[in-house]
């Protein structure tokens, strides 16, 4: 398990920036964290870091937005606090994307879907300490 403290947006930016760099093709990442922990804010820096040029936005009402890293690979930010039922992830067809070997998922409020994820995968922990301070965790689950 890595610890990671950040005092401000940028931190996380920057923490999220260098996890981004070092998390391998095909993996699948719970992003955990209460409402307003920072989890949008993380993912915005972990696109930065796989070379995502566009602006991240929150998948809150979309589910999913799915960002390009310029070199064939995808990275798939899921936000799936509005799902109600994971029948709707097969209808959509969103759950073959998570066994998906070249691309990256990233996953805030996975819960709903956690019988459907894969056995191996990475959860990122962000917890609220302060107005500005948060524990990032990164473990392999
Ligand atoms: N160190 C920090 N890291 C990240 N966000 C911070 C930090 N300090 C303060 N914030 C603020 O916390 C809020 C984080 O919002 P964000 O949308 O990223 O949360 P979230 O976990 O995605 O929430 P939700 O569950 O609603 O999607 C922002 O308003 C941001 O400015
Ligand atoms: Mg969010």
């Amino acid at each position: 398990m890595e610890n990671y403290i950040s005092n401000s947006v940028d931190e996380t930016d920057k923490i999220a920036r260098e996890i981004a760099s070092k998390v391998p093709k095909g993996s699948v990442i719970e992003l955990i964290g209460e409402m307003g922990a920072g989890k949008t804010a993380f993912a915005k820096g972990f696109a930065k870091g796989l070379n995502v040029k566009e602006i991240v936005t929150s998948p809150t009402f979309a589910l999913l937005n799915t960002y390009d890293c310029g070199d064939g690979s995808k990275l798939y930010h899921f936000d799936l606090y509005r799902l109600e039922d994971i029948e709707e992830l097969y209808l959509l067809g969103f759950e073959e994307l998570f066994y998906s070997k070249n691309d990256i998922c990233l996953i805030e409020w996975p819960q709903i879907a956690v019988d459907i994820l894969p056995k191996h995968k990475m959860r990122i922990t962000i917890t609220k300490q302060d107005a500005n301070r948060r524990k990032i965790e990164v473990e392999n689950i």
